[in-house]
């Protein structure tokens, strides 16, 4: 199994480049930079990450984020988490930034943006992997900072395809947004929003109904409400889920309990990614592996979820017959 793990053509949906900051890299960084963190080692970095809920991750990701200054670190920390894609054989990947975390710390827009997408250039000229971005609005900040986050990309709209919502979820409903996203789909931006991570399905509803997403991220308290558990499915609006972000952040007490292939089982469309995965102890394989070892995920599962992957992209309809066409050989 692991070795079909590792053989499947896979996309991943749900990937926040700030996640895959690697302790070694932020150490790098925090010298070249000269910026403080509150670590003396790797090994103690990797202690810290100790986490009792979105929020307590929440803290330490974006002071970790700090390290983040130049171009050229945002090139090599998304050049790093492609190398990685390349190794596990992602050929595909939709991934989220957050500008706010660094426009808030006097980082302009324009550095951040070049600096990733040089990277996801020189992996499709080089390794052969294609790639959209994202870019996120901080929940916990206000509409009116989302507002000017907005206009911030307009220089950029050729590089970023969609516009989606995270951060702290509970206390900042989808509805607080919903003039911000109407805009954004004016514009002609792809619309995506973390919601029922930690939220009850009430958040999932606003989402749909308010923000008129394309996919959910998480997603999987959608179990809650049998209305909105078949809404999700006879629409089949994906879910984006990460198994190990949601025990490592209690999201989910253990990963015998996940409830992903039940969701699959049900007929949901539901993918399999690594959310932020320098923090939550793996990327896409070892994701897969989760289900494998505490799951019993079997081949025809395993093939379904890496299909739904791509079904679930934002890649054109011919894109996505080649690959599911391609996993139906294995
Ligand atoms: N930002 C990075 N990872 C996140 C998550 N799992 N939920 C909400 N916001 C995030
Ligand atoms: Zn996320």
């Amino acid at each position: 199994m692991k070795d079909l793990i590792q053989k499947l053509p896979k996309a991943e949906l749900h990937l926040h480049i700030e996640g895959s900051l690697e302790p070694g890299l932020m150490f790098d960084l925090a010298l070249k930079n000269s910026i403080s963190i509150p670590y003396k080692s790797v090994e103690e970095v990797r202690n810290a990450y100790n986490f009792t809920s979105l929020q307590s991750f929440l803290d330490i990701y974006y002071a970790g984020a700090n390290v983040l200054i130049t171009e050229s670190d945002f090139f090599d920390l998304t050049w790093a988490y492609l190398l990685t894609c390349k190794a596990q054989n992602v050929v595909h990947t939709e991934i989220f930034f957050d500008p706010q975390t660094h426009t808030n710390r006097g980082i302009a827009f324009k550095t951040v943006v070049e600096g990733i997408t040089k990277a996801l250039q020189k992996a499709e000229k080089e390794l052969g992997i294609s790639s959209f971005l994202i870019m996120c609005f901080l929940r916990h900040l206000s509409e009116a900072e989302a507002f000017e986050t907005l206009k911030q990309s307009l220089p950029f709209k050729d590089k970023i395809l969609g516009i989606g919502l995270d951060s702290s979820e509970v206390g900042h409903p989808p509805s607080q947004f919903e003039r911000v996203f109407e805009e954004a789909r004016k514009i002609g931006y792809k619309i995506v929003a973390h919601a029922g991570e930690e939220g009850d399905s009430s958040y999932i509803w606003e989402a749909i109904n308010l923000l008129h997403v394309e996919r959910i991220d998480h997603g999987i308290r959608c179990d809650e409400d049998e209305k909105l558990l078949d809404f999700i499915i006879k629409k089949q609006i994906p879910l984006t889920v990460c198994p190990l972000s949601n025990v490592k952040l209690r999201a989910v007490k253990s990963m015998d309990q996940h409830n992903i292939l039940k969701l699959l089982h049900k007929g949901v469309l539901v993918t399999v990614n690594s959310d932020d995965p320098a923090y939550f102890g793996g990327y896409i394989n070892e994701n897969y592996e989760a289900l494998e070892e505490n799951l019993h995920v079997n081949k025809e599962e395993l093939k379904t979820l890496a299909k739904n992957s791509f079904k679930a992209s934002f890649l054109s309809e011919e894109r996505k017959r080649h690959f599911i066409e391609l996993i139906a050989q294995y």
